[in-house]
């Protein structure tokens, strides 16, 4: 049944009209335009559409804009200020953590999430948080020394 809601998309309140159990992902790349996010596997099991909830690594693919509505969502959209990167993008950058890429934004949203909690993660803390993103290239030990890289 369709509804109202409102989402604060990286510090902007959005305000859409759609069926409540449509997915956060749909929502943020078919009404919102940002499609950094990315689907894999729309069931939770690639980490593909990560994005950050109220501060937290969520998948947004099962989550549904009721359940997002009244949330703070960050994408990838929103991390780089208009002077720099975020210093995980620039960490993959560095790092050439990236191959075909599609996994990227996922992985650097879960990674941010995870910094942001540990910021002296270390590289098990690194394995441990992300085991749950996946890479079809399998550039994991990239990946991992990105993200180590970024931490303090
Ligand atoms: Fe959401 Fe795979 S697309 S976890």
């Amino acid at each position: 049944m369709p509804g109202s809601f409102t989402i604060s998309v990286n510090g902007a309140d959005r305000a859409v009209v759609t069926d409540a159990d449509r997915p956060l992902l749909d929502v943020l790349r078919e009404e919102l335009g940002l499609t950094g996010t990315k689907y894999g596997c729309g069931e939770g099991a690639c980490g593909a559409c990560t994005v950050i909830l109220n501060g937290e690594a969520a998948r947004s693919c099962i989550t549904t804009i009721e359940e997002a509505s009244g949330c703070e969502v960050e994408t990838i959209e929103g991390l780089a200020d208009r002077q720099q990167l975020h210093a995980v993008q620039q960490a993959f950058i560095d790092e050439s953590a990236m191959q075909c890429g599609y996994c990227v934004p996922g992985q650097i949203m879960a990674a941010v999430a995870l910094l942001r909690s540990a910021p002296q993660a270390t590289r098990a803390d690194v394995v441990a948080a992300m085991s749950g993103n996946l890479c079809r290239c399998c550039n994991y030990s990239r990946i991992r020394a990105a993200v180590e890289k970024a931490s303090g």
